[in-house]
């Protein structure tokens, strides 16, 4: 059995990007932070070591850390930070996963620079359900601020107003010439003609979901979220943060002459204040060998127009072209029956401004929050997945998170579901319940799309409307076929989405909205999963380095 070894050694790194640089926190001072590569049923250990003031921990989004929860990373859910000068050995097997996932760090909001690829490649002998690549390339989205990380989580967090918005999306940490002084900063893909790439896509940024497009070409989707998907073509993808997908290109059969623009921008719905600019790279046609006679390259460029702004229809039908593959060898293991129901109202409302402080909320009194079933998560100052194993939850959370939303009704203006008060409520599952999710968007500032991620699992997508969920209509028209299996789902703004999934992992899962600045205000809970019967059913203890509070 093959184990990968990894050292990230994190460090402060001067960093240049619109003219501006910065001392950001990165992986052994690259940015964005380096690749993680290992096949299917591989081990992966990766020791990182922590050089730098702000306490640190990595989450590996979309590794469904079977019997290893004590390596997921959420600080304070799975582990307590690594401290200055501490290290911490990650340590786990990929399962049953194969295709593109990412890292990045999960305190704060480091993952705005702490962030990089995992490449899962098939078992050795097995090949990809589809033509093989020429080259794959992995593309990952991010977000630039000039000012510092700090500045910008203090914004979101204590005055309770929204974030100052970035300065630019990056395309690998590359703003491109849409941005002062950034022509020199542009992503680049050289390809031939005539050839297939893979294209490994990975939205990092903090709080947009984007579109992405390259002019003049298609794209093919093969994955999502590390699970192989019936292929499907488009010309523009829509890419919430926490999501990734994989894509072929196909180029053109000629060498044609031009320069073809690739463009990310976002896609936003509800209100607030956003960096409504666009980053580009270039898709560059290697120039054949005859060329040599001084030829004039760019002869014509061109560039992808992407949908609107708030296109939300656009954003329903392409998550709607989604479907496993659902074949002997990639089965769709879609629970059939459900043991338990859950019902949570995804919100953002407002809460009492706290004493002693000053808020920049919507009204001066008030500070923005978020909520499930009306409940704003907050991070314990241990990490629950410690109290949960030593049988130490007093004092930490309790078990009474609420399975349903106080009444409301999306469709009155204003939506009235605004109560919200603040815990630390987890929901407990026996070993493998089956479990259905209900996540309807109720909030009353502005219907918003919310990417749900939930750690630990892969679930299944079985269906999705607007406006209120009906429980006596809606279940007849579910998908337990061939419904795409994800990590991360954009709650539809102003509707819901219905998942399934089977508790078969134990131990304590993160589940929150994967937009930065919601997942602050408490857009957040966590699923407590008991030990099964069987010894292989039981998380072992944690590893001897896990970091103490
Ligand atoms: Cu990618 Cu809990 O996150």
């Amino acid at each position: 059995n093959i184990t990968r070894h990894y050292k990230f050694d994190i460090k402060l790194q001067n960093v240049t990007r619109l003219c501006h640089t910065k001392s950001i926190v990165t992986v052994n001072g690259q940015f964005p932070g380096p690749r993680i590569v290992a096949r299917e049923g591989e081990r992966v250990l990766i020791r990182v070591v922590n050089h730098v003031q702000n306490n640190i921990s990595i989450h590996w989004h979309g590794i469904r850390q079977l019997l290893s929860a004590w390596a997921d990373g959420p600080a304070y859910v799975t582990q307590c930070p690594i401290q200055t000068g501490q290290s911490y050995i990650y340590n786990f097997t990929i399962t049953g996963q194969r295709g593109t996932l990412f890292w990045h760090a999960h305190i704060s909001w480091l993952r705005s620079t702490l962030y990089g690829p995992i490449i899962i490649l098939p078992k050795r002998n097995l090949s990809y359900p589809f033509e093989k690549p020429h080259k794959e390339v992995p593309m990952i989205f991010g977000e630039w601020w000039n000012v510092d990380t700090e500045a910008v989580i203090k914004q979101a967090t204590q005055t309770g107003g929204g974030p100052n918005v970035s300065d630019a999306y990056t395309i690998n940490g590359l703003p491109g010439p849409s941005y002062n002084c950034s022509i020199k900063d542009t992503f680049k893909l050289k390809v031939k003609p005539g050839k297939t790439y893979l294209l490994r896509l990975i939205n990092a940024a903090l709080n947009d979901e984007l579109f992405f497009s390259i002019a003049n070409h298609n794209l093919t989707i093969v994955e999502a979220d590390a699970v192989y998907v019936k292929h499907f073509d488009t010309d523009t993808i829509l890419i919430a943060p926490g999501q990734t997908m994989n894509v072929l290109l196909k180029t053109k059969p000629h060498y044609p002459n031009a320069t073809f623009f690739m463009a990310a921008r976002p896609y936003v719905t509800g209100l607030g204040t956003f960096d409504n600019s666009t980053t580009l790279g270039i898709l560059e046609y290697e120039s054949p060998l005859t060329s040599s006679v001084g030829s004039i390259k760019i002869l014509k460029l061109f560039k992808p127009t992407l949908p609107t702004l708030n296109d939300t229809s656009f954003a329903a039908i392409f998550a709607s072209k989604f479907r496993s593959l659902a074949t002997a060898q990639f089965p769709a293991n879609v629970p059939q029956t459900v043991d338990k129901h859950f019902f949570l109202a995804v919100s953002l409302g407002t809460i009492q401004c706290p004493k002693n402080q000053i808020c920049q909320g919507p009204s001066n009194s008030s500070k923005f929050a978020a909520s499930m079933n009306n409940v704003s998560f907050v991070l314990p100052t241990t990490a629950l997945l410690q109290a949960h194993f030593f049988g130490k939850s007093k004092g930490v959370y309790t078990t009474d998170f609420p399975t349903s939303s106080l009444p409301f009704n999306y469709t009155g203006i204003p939506p009235n579901n605004t109560v919200v008060s603040n815990g630390t409520k987890v929901v407990v599952l026996p070993f493998n319940t089956s479990v259905e999710v209900i996540m309807q968007d109720t909030s009353i500032l502005g219907a918003e799309s919310h990417p749900l991620h939930l750690h630990g699992f892969n679930f299944f997508v079985v269906g999705q409307g607007f406006g209120n969920f009906d429980p006596n209509k809606d279940p007849a028209n579910f998908n337990l076929v061939d419904p795409v299996e994800r990590n991360t789902i954009g709650v539809p703004s102003g509707g819901w989405v219905a998942i399934r999934f089977l508790a078969d992992n134990p131990g304590v899962w993160f589940m929150h909205c994967h937009l930065e600045v919601h997942t602050s205000w408490g857009l957040r809970m966590a699923w407590i999963v008991l030990d099964g019967k069987l010894p292989n059913q039981k998380l072992p203890p944690p590893p001897s380095d896990l970091p103490k509070c």
